[in-house]
């Protein structure tokens, strides 16, 4: 089978993750360009992963009729633009989350979307494709649980990366902390209960890290949700996690209750010595959802070799953002905000 060869934009904290899963990990595809303003980047590309062709200018990139598939990983507010000039120039097009920063771009970039049906567009909400996330899935939409009446997210990023992601938001706009790190438990609760969030209280705190304060950005935040039936949602997003990266989800429904990951155990080894008896936890998002990457890469190279539209599209990534953007507003005018 003719391989689909894809060009990746930005080698950054994710992008690198996924040049090396398209390298190696997912058969059907060949990693053939990438593109980056930064130079040493580029040099990565073509000493580390062995890419034949890169770019500094992503148009130009999107021109190149090698390829067939475009990967964006490049700060959230370029999004939009890349999905639009990617599918302008005939590429199925994979995007990370969230798809934009801006609800009158997103519905631009809709319109485009829509006009090219042949053309595949998938938004990375990896978590998705999490086994365990799925596990539990299949668990709800089986009844096991009842009728859904709660969903409790942590989403906690370590505060090592804490460095890193001052200077990430310092050189880019991350939409803030509920479009960044809640925008994953904001899709969960929509992909868990199959409604959508009509009013949102959210709040937060910056304590530990007063830099933030100077690129704008939230330490610690929380949400209240409510959805169209009255499900409830409790969101807590933070980039002060000390034990490593705290991702887990709570669903409550008439029958029972699950959690996913309420201690977000690395692996199944215990450890018992002069500390105690110590189980170790996750330490960033590449090594908690390394299959759940892979994974996703593999299902999008697989709807366009069967021709099948992916099943996160872009009214995912339009619902959730409005819903993060709608925390943002809530956070910054302290008050409910309807959406
Ligand atoms: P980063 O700042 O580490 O990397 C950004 C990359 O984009 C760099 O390679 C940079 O050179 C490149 N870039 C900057 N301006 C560009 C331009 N004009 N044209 C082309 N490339 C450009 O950021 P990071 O953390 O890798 O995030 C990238 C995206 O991935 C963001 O949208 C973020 O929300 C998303 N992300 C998703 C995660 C997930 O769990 N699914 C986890 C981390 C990030």
């Amino acid at each position: 089978m003719e391989k689909i060869k894809v060009g990746i934009v930005g080698l950054g904290r994710l992008g690198k993750v996924h040049a090396h899963n398209l390298k190696d990990k997912v058969a059907n595809a060949t990693l053939y360009a990438a593109c980056s303003p930064v130079l040493e980047e580029l040099e990565y590309a073509k000493n580390d992963l062995g890419v034949q062709v890169t770019y500094t200018d992503y148009e130009e990139m999107v021109k190149d009729e090698q390829l067939d598939a475009i990967f964006i990983v490049s700060p959230s507010g370029l999004h939009c633009s890349q999905i639009q000039l990617g599918l302008k120039h005939g590429k199925h097009v994979f995007s990370e989350k969230p798809i934009g920063l801006n609800i009158e771009e997103i519905n631009e970039t809709i319109q485009v979307i829509n006009q090219y049906p042949n053309q595949k567009f998938m938004l990375g909400f990896m978590r998705r494709f999490d086994t365990d996330y799925m596990y539990a899935k299949e668990l709800v939409d089986n009844g096991e649980l009842g009728e859904l009446t709660l969903v409790r997210c942590y989403g906690i990023d370590p505060s090592e990366g804490l460095e890193s992601f001052v200077k990430f938001a310092g050189a880019s706009n991350s939409g803030g902390l509920f479009a960044d790190m809640s925008i994953h438990d904001i899709d969960l609760v929509r992909w868990f209960t199959g409604q959508e969030v009509s009013k949102v209280w959210a709040i937060g705190k910056n304590a530990a890290y007063k830099e933030l304060d100077e690129v704008g950005e939230l330490e610690t935040g929380a949400a209240m949700l409510q959805l169209a039936d009255n499900t409830m949602g409790i969101l807590v997003a933070g980039r002060n996690c000390h034990h490593g990266y705290h991702v887990e989800t709570e669903l409550i429904g008439t029958k029972g209750m699950l959690r996913i990951a309420q201690v977000p155990e690395k692996n199944l080894v215990t450890i018992m010595n002069e500390h105690g008896v110590v189980r170790p936890t996750s330490q960033n998002f590449p090594e908690r959802f390394s299959q759940a990457f892979i994974n996703e890469a593999n299902e999008f190279i697989d709807c366009i070799l069967t021709d099948r539209q992916p099943s996160i599209n872009a009214i995912d990534g339009l619902e959730s953002t409005k819903v993060a953007l709608a925390c943002k507003e809530s956070y910054e005018k302290n008050q409910l905000v309807t959406i």
